[in-house]
Order: C-alpha cells, then sequence, then structure tokens
C-alpha cells in the first residue's frame, strides 16, 4: 500500500518556508484517500543543543500548527518521533548500511558543521540515517519535501537499496521526494540567495507563522527587492532572485501559478505589489496563528493527540522493525 511520510524539526519557531514547502502541501495531500504520517522530529532537533523547556514548548506549538493549518489527527497520524522508539532501532541498524562518505556529502551537515567537524555531534552527521529511518519503518512511498530536502531522500533511496542488495531482499520500498508548487524554496526576505529559515540571525529574514498582522507587513515593506517594475512572465524573473522569491511566495499563498500572478501583477512597482501581498499573507495566516495561540492554552489536550498518533504509528511500524531484525539476524 502507498503510504506518505514527512517530518518537520521543532528547533525554534515555525516559518513561512516550512508553512508553504511543507505543512500546507501535506494539508492539500490530506485530500488524497492514501495513509498519511507527519512527525514533530524532536530527536533530529537534539543534534543541536535543545534547551529542554524550549524544546518541550517548541514540539507542542509546532504540533498546533500542523492542527491549527488542517492536519486532521483523526485521518492522518500526527505524533512526535521519540515516542515510537522503532525510529531509533531501525536508525542505528542504517547507520551500518550507510557510509561515512555518503554523510559527509550531504550539504545540510557541511552547512551545519561549518568548519570545525570535529567538534559537532555524531547525531549530526547520523541525522539522514535516521530520516531514512523515519520513512522507511513505514515503508513510506512518497515523502513531501520542500526544494532543501532532496538530497536526503535521495540518500533514503541509497539506504534502501543497499539494505535490499545486502541482504539479498526485496523489502524496503524505494521512496519519492515530492517537491511540488511554485513555494518549494521559500527564500530570506533580507538576501535573495539563502533561504528562509528558521535558524537565521535575522528576524526580519523570515516570516514567522506566529507574528502578527504588524510585524507580517513591516517585514514585507522592509523585504529586500530591486528597482525594476514586476515583468508580465516568468521568464522576466530569472536573474531577480528577490522579486521571484516575493511571486513564489504569492503564488504559494494564492494557490495561483508564477504565471497566473504575473499575468495580474505584471507592470506593477513593489510598492504596490508588496501591500497586496502583506494583506493576502496576513488574510491566509493570521487565522492559522489565532488558532495555534488558542491550542496552545490546552498543552494536555496536545499530549494526548500526540500519544494517540504515537500508538497508532507503533501499530504500523513495530512489524516492520521486528522484519527487518529477523532478516538482519537478530534473535528473538
Ligand atoms: P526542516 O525541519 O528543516 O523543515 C521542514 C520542512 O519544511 C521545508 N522547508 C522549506 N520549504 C521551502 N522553503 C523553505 N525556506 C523551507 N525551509 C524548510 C523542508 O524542506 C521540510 O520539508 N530533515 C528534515 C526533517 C525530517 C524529515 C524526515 C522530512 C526528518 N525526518 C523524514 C521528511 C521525511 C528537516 O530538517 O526539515
Amino acid at each position: 500500500t502507498p503510504r506518505v511520510f514527512s517530518g518537520i524539526q521543532p528547533s525554534g519557531g515555525l516559518t513561512l518556508g516550512n508553512y508553504l514547502g511543507a505543512i500546507k502541501r501535506f494539508v492539500e495531500k490530506q485530500a488524497e484517500p492514501i495513509e498519511q504520517v507527519y512527525c514533530v522530529v524532536d530527536m533530529h532537533a537534539i543534534t543541536v543543543w535543545q534547551d529542554p523547556e524550549a524544546l518541550r514548548r517548541q514540539t507542542r506549538e509546532l504540533t498546533a500548527g500542523y492542527l491549527a493549518a488542517g492536519i486532521d489527527p483523526t485521518r492522518s497520524i500526527l505524533f512526535n518521533q521519540s515516542q515510537v522508539k522503532e525510529h531509533a532501532e531501525l536508525g542505528w541498524i542504517f547507520n551500518c548500511v550507510a557510509r561515512m562518505g555518503w554523510m559527509q556529502r550531504m550539504t545540510q551537515w557541511k552547512d551545519k558543521a561549518g568548519k570545525n567537524t570535529q567538534n559537532a555531534s555524531l547525531g549530526l552527521l547520523a541525522y539522514p540515517s535516521l530520516m531514512a529511518a523515519d520513512i522507511l519503518v513505514y515503508h513510506a512511498t512518497e515523502v513531501p519535501v520542500g526544494e532543501d530536502q532532496k538530497q536526503h531522500v535521495e540518500l533514503t533511496r541509497d539506504i534502501a537499496t543497499k539494505f535490499n542488495h545486502d541482504y539479498g531482499v526485496d523489502f524496503f520500498p524505494i521512496p519519492e521526494p515530492r517537491i511540488e508548487g511554485a513555494a518549494t524554496r521559500v527564500m530570506s526576505l533580507r538576501d535573495g540567495s539563502k533561504k528562509m529559515s528558521k535558524s537565521d540571525p535575522s528576524d526580519a529574514s523570515r516570516i514567522n507563522m506566529t507574528d502578527d498582522a504588524d510585524t507580517i507587513a513591516k517585514k514585507i515593506r522592509k523585504a529586500k527587492t530591486d528597482p525594476e517594475a514586476l515583468p508580465s512572465e516568468a521568464k522576466g524573473l530569472e536573474d531577480r532572485p528577490e522579486a521571484r522569491n516575493l511571486v513564489n511566495i504569492y503564488a504559494g499563498l494564492a494557490e495561483m501559478s508564477v504565471d497566473q500572478v504575473l499575468a495580474e501583477a505584471g507592470g506593477k512597482q513593489f510598492s504596490e505589489f508588496k501591500p497586496m501581498l502583506s494583506e493576502l499573507a496576513v488574510a491566509k495566516l493570521s487565522p492559522i496563528s489565532n488558532e495555534m495561540s488558542r491550542l496552545m492554552q490546552d498543552p494536555a489536550e496536545i499530549d494526548r493527540i500526540l500519544g494517540q498518533g504515537a500508538d497508532r504509528a507503533r501499530e504500523i511500524a513495530a512489524p516492520i522493525l521486528t522484519k527487518t531484525k529477523e532478516i538482519v539476524g537478530m534473535v528473538g
């Protein structure tokens, strides 16, 4: 049976990048009659230091974000990674299948570890192997992600292929990354060559899902642009990364293609387009952030939803792990 898996790290607040590149697409996916599993990957978050209280709060806040955006926990399985120990167990087995060289080639490892790799956690290096376990412990075949996770999903394919080959089995499916829509790579509002990220030191570089209307409007007003008017076709945005980014964000939020946006906005100056974008962003995001704050007032209810999701997740993962251990030759 086809199955969808994806995850988000609770390592900071949710950004507009996470929303357009991931959560919004999960919500759209949910309309399809396929089993779907969505995870708060807290074990991935601790590959870099997380204050324990902050991790707890961010885990609940991300769960609230999933729910507020429209993930229905009775339809999709919504849970946090550390409650389903099968992820860690399969992750260890994959650590023994994957090669050091594969891990060291990952661009996210190179970016996050920086120059002083000797001081990075061992978990940060092994990160993609745990991600492969997240996906494959459900035999998931589809992985909706933003552009920046493509390389990790490809590594998951390599791990599945090598496992099947080494043990002479046809056990793990080879999952497909699903990178779709107008906003698969939302860029920083301050620098069109950098991705919008929760870890960027400048808060003005991103829109947080918890930003209020005034903050959103201010960040968009101050977003870096060029002095030209908008072109009337997508081709005209090729060498204009900041302009392209704002148009992509508009398209993602409005559920339009870039060409459709430019058919309306082509010829307009940013002094006119930016207020249009602010208005749209506030209209789409404030209901979500209001619902997030409402949900956050009842953390016990959030924990209950995560616990139920974990029980359902384990039902799928446990037999797949048992079978994996049998293939590997583990007794018990
Ligand atoms: P994370 O937590 O960095 O991001 C979560 C999701 O949001 C997408 N995303 C973006 N999309 C468009 N533009 C952006 N600026 C942007 N920033 C983030 C990411 O591509 C991702 O889809 N390793 C993963 C988490 C993970 C996972 C998994 C994902 C762990 N296990 C298994 C899929 C399947 C990560 O760090 O995502």
